[in-house]
């Protein structure tokens, strides 16, 4: 078991991606903590953990809001004991082309996919260096190559790499830092654009099939496991060959 004896919280593990790590960390033999928005599906995460033996944990928390990022980890980490690993996993994809991209649209990606990030990484900071833990984050492909209708997600998602490496240097004495960096993986977040260009994407992938959210869960267990107690600073890219980093 790669999470033993570790507490792992997971931001957006009501669904997709996120469920996916905090299943995958419980059948580790980690302790969860589910944050998330959509409390119904937090619940039905929370509750497919337990089945698996281990503790679980759940509370509301809005990335967007630091006050209530750090309220919450702050409780959390009270009931909880410490944290272990922190899983920057929340984000929203949002379709704007540049041109017509509103101040609006513009920053509400980036509350949420850049400085959702900062506010909750943040606030867990004492809990991680306390623990010697970890910081695993969901970029994207998208950081890498751009996509189109979407510069405001693809800058977060560099942003964070370079948030990641920065970090990875000034506190590698206690917290490592790494980043999973997705291609097309199957979710509510991609289901309309994966039935609608399904034939584009498989044109692009070596592996021959779109990613699912066991494949980013398998890199962040590694990522966040004693196996990776060498590796900080770093992407794992993920992404069926689409792109070789
Ligand atoms: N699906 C893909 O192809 C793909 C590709 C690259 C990167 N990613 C990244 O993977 C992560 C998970 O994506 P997914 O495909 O599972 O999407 P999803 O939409 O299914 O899940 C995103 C989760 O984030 C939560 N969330 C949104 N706003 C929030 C907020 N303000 N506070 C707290 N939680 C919030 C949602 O409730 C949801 O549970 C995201 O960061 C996404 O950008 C996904």
């Amino acid at each position: 078991m790669l999470l033993k004896g570790k507490k792992v919280l997971v931001t957006g593990g009501e669904r997709g991606i996120g469920r996916k790590i905090a299943l995958t960390a419980a059948e580790e033999g980690a302790d969860v903590i589910v944050t998330g928005i959509l409390e119904a599906e937090m619940a039905e995460t929370t509750k497919m953990v337990q089945a698996l033996g281990v503790k679980a944990y759940m509370a509301k928390m809005d990335i967007t809001n630091y006050e209530e990022a750090e309220k919450t980890i702050q409780n959390l980490a009270g009931q909880t004991g410490g944290i272990d690993v922190l899983v920057n996993n929340a984000g929203i994809f949002q379709e704007a082309f540049f041109v017509d991209m509103t101040p609006a649209q513009w920053h509400k990606t980036v509350s949420v996919d850049l400085d959702g990030v900062y506010n909750v990484t943040h606030a867990a900071i004492p809990y991680l260096m306390e623990s010697k833990g970890s910081v695993i984050s969901i970029s994207s492909v998208d950081a890498f190559q751009g996509c189109v209708g979407y510069a405001h997600y693809a800058a977060c998602k560099a942003a964070i790499v370079g948030l990641s490496r920065t970090l990875a240097k000034e506190l590698g004495g206690s917290v490592r830092f790494n980043c999973v960096a997705p291609g097309i993986i199957q979710t509510d977040m991609t289901k309309d654009r994966i039935e609608r260009d399904l034939d584009t994407y498989l044109a692009k992938l070596p592996v021959g099939r779109v990613g699912l959210p066991e494949d980013i869960a398998n890199a962040v267990v590694f990522l966040a496991s004693d196996r990776a107690s060498n590796i900080t600073g770093q992407v794992i890219h993920c992404n069926g060959g689409m792109y070789f980093g």
